[in-house]
């Protein structure tokens, strides 16, 4: 084939491929079967590795991935792309309608109904018809160039159906099921999962390898049309959904006008009920004005615009089954019943198992294994069984009766007067030793990063850890010598215990997992007694002289300390070289400074930014009052933000934050 034979036949390649892409990826109806697209993409990218220079911006050949890119360029938006209020029940929608109506003037407005997709904003930039670039949100004026991973969504059209320049707004999402099959995957390779859908295709965009982007099943709803040059005039946002689609666009199915409040609220109850039985996540509706002129009356705040709001809707429940109830041996010995399920995706991430609390809980909700359950998140984090199906069972499901024996050390169990659980008594036994490494070295505690469940049991099982105090003596010879243990972990593990010595007295004390003890408890007695030796020298009587330490605290420690294997911990400890002692308090400059966090923060979980603002002496609150003097809005703020602009307290972006922590 000469050069010219190759150029027609790259060209029709392209055309009969998008073609085919489009009917697959946008309208989910293939005309084609897989086998067959194959071949015709491996006709291409033979021809195009035999003909390079005629690679053009729109072939297929991207879809899988091509050069890595050396670093993320910055892009600044034409038009910011601000987020949107939040409403959180139906008595606030109305009072936002009554607001749009004082500034248009009392007429019925007509509103585009959509369901908000929990993915992530990306701003595309097309030139004559061909995707040139796309962006993240970034700060909301200026985002990231990540062009190369979008190539790598098909769904998104790498050219459009009419020669038009345009940039359009939409949000990358992975479906469900799709996430489903990426983390399973990830456990045959032995890769750590992703948490949520949302997770997994932001980490996806953020790669500067396209070929990992293009890996994972990234999926795009566009829903703005924010410029358009030289075409037709385009005056409602449903008329530009339908421009959209035209275009080329997967534009959402369940966009609808409405017209009025009452319809506004059917929509938001009918997508609510439909939202488990959706292929991919959403956390609300979007409610958009649906004339522009009308939009320009309203305008925009400094953060969202006044003709569009998001009915977020309330935490998640699903229906799963009971496969089995297990029971597991915290680290203060109580057993706890845990429901194993059949997995589920719930708000967001995979639930597999969900805490029946204690013995009284499991009676009480009559739990059998067998049974059809509702689980929520409690919090929205911990997964918990919300309500027992009776009425669905079928006569098979089987009771359940907690063990008399500790299922990990096998003596007996006990019920201590005026408590709900049982309780192992044995403080040798094997399940309380692991959890206490486990507990050692969590975030909030030592932070040992490596140290999770697996290891902390190999630990045990193989005689290297005993209890915590033999960790530090672990050397490389012994960790090498663990199965799935490599040369790297290893190294890594042995730095970060390293690193972990010279951990300020308050982490060790949490990490040392006495009953009652908490982070902040531990903050309470590390700064009053300054030293570990001092507290574990503390009677009860000058612990209960401390603020905020109460009889059940002082007794707890005393009774710790007291014990023959903690001191042989304690002694382990200092031999290592773990540091004993707080750090004096100087002059903090958050001293005095109430912080309240909301939304998500994209680099810094939000145990991080707590404990960083308070390294500083500031103080994080739960909820906003009138000594808040900060409020810190991550992404999807709540309610939390709406109170905070009412009350007039200032409000920083993370970026702000996290300047300000860098003082
Ligand atoms: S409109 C200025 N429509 O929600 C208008 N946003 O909380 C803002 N989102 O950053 C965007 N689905 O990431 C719009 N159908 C939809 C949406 C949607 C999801 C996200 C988007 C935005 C965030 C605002």
């Amino acid at each position: 084939m000469n050069k010219e034979d190759a150029a027609r036949r790259l060209k029709e390649l392209r055309e009969i491929i998008n073609e085919h892409n489009y009917y697959y990826h946008v309208l989910d109806s293939p005309r084609i079967s897989d086998a067959q697209f194959d071949l015709l993409m491996r006709e291409l990218i033979e021809l195009e590795i035999a003909y390079p220079d005629l690679v053009t911006p729109d072939s297929p050949s991207r879809r899988v991935g091509g050069k890595p890119a050396s670093s993320f360029h910055e892009v600044n938006h034409s038009v910011p792309m601000l987020s949107l209020e939040n409403v959180f029940s139906e008595g606030e929608l109305r009072d936002f309608f009554q607001r749009c109506k004082k500034v248009t003037g009392g007429g019925e407005i007509n509103w585009v109904g959509e369901p908000k997709i929990d993915g992530l904003a990306v701003s595309l930039y097309y030139e004559k018809g061909v995707f040139k670039r796309g962006a993240t949100r970034g700060d909301g004026y200026t985002g990231e160039d990540i062009t190369h991973n979008l190539v790598t969504v098909w769904s998104l059209p790498l050219r459009l159906k009419e020669e038009i320049t345009a940039e359009v707004r939409g949000e990358v999402f992975i479906s469900r099921d799709d996430f489903i099959k990426l983390n399973e995957r990830r456990i045959e390779h032995g890769l750590s999962l992703f948490a949520t859908p949302r997770n997994a295709a932001a980490g996806s965009l953020r790669q500067l390898d396209p070929k990992v982007a293009a890996e994972r099943p990234l999926d795009i709803f566009v829903y703005a049309l924010i410029q358009l040059s030289g075409y037709k005039d385009i005056k409602t946002q449903w008329e530009a959904l339908f421009f959209l689609k035209e275009m080329g666009f997967k534009v959402n199915p369940l966009a609808v006008m409405l017209s009025g409040l009452e319809q506004c609220l059917q929509y938001c109850r009918d997508v609510d009920a439909k939202r488990q039985e959706l292929p991919y996540e959403i956390d609300g509706v979007v409610l958009k004005v649906n004339d522009f002129s009308l939009q320009q009356k309203l305008g925009f705040t400094s953060r969202a615009p006044r003709w569009a709001v998001a009915f977020k809707f309330s935490s998640e429940e699903v229906e799963t089954v009971i496969r089995d109830i297990e029971v597991n041996v915290g680290r203060t010995g109580a057993i706890t019943p845990v429901a194993v399920l059949q997995p589920v995706l719930l708000a967001g991430s995979v639930v597999k198992r969900a805490s029946l609390h204690n013995e009284d809980v499991l009676k009480e909700k009559e739990a059998m294994i067998g049974d059809r359950i509702i689980v929520h998140k409690a919090g929205d984090v911990i997964p918990e069984v919300v309500e027992v199906l009776k009425e669905k069972r079928e006569g098979l499901e089987q009771p359940f009766t907690m063990p008399r024996s500790c299922p990990s050390c096998r003596r007996a169990v006990r019920r201590l007067p005026g408590e709900a659980v049982l309780r192992c008594l044995n403080p040798a036994c094997p399940a309380q030793v692991v959890e206490r490494i486990i507990h050692f070295s969590s975030r909030g505690g030592m932070d040992i990063a490596g140290l999770g469940q697996q290891l902390a049991q190999q630990l045990y099982e193989t005689g290297l850890a005993k209890d915590v105090g033999d960790l530090y003596s672990l050397r490389y010879e012994d960790l090498a010598g663990l199965g799935r243990m490599g040369d790297k972990s290893a190294r890594n593990l042995l730095q970060a215990l390293e690193k972990s010595k010279a951990n300020p007295l308050h982490k060790l004390l949490y990490a040392l997992g006495i009953r009652f003890v908490g982070e902040r408890v531990a903050r309470i007695l590390s700064a009053h007694f300054m030293s570990l030796h001092r507290i574990a020298a503390a009677s009860e009587e000058e612990l209960l002289a401390v603020e905020e330490i109460g009889p059940k605290i002082a007794d707890a420690v005393t009774e710790f300390f007291s014990r023959p294997e903690t001191k042989l911990i304690i002694e382990k400890l200092e031999r290592a070289g773990v540091n004993f002692f707080e750090e004096e308090r100087g002059a903090k400059s958050l001293e005095g400074k109430v912080f309240v966090l909301t939304g998500a923060l994209e680099s810094l979980t939000r145990q991080e930014a707590v404990e960083r603002i308070e390294a500083l002496g500031g103080k994080v609150a739960g909820s906003v009052g009138v000594k808040t003097d900060y409020i810190v809005a991550g992404a999807n703020p709540g309610s939390k933000l709406k109170k905070a602009l009412q009350m007039g307290t200032a409000v920083l972006s993370e970026e702000e934050l996290l300047e300000i922590l860098q003082k």
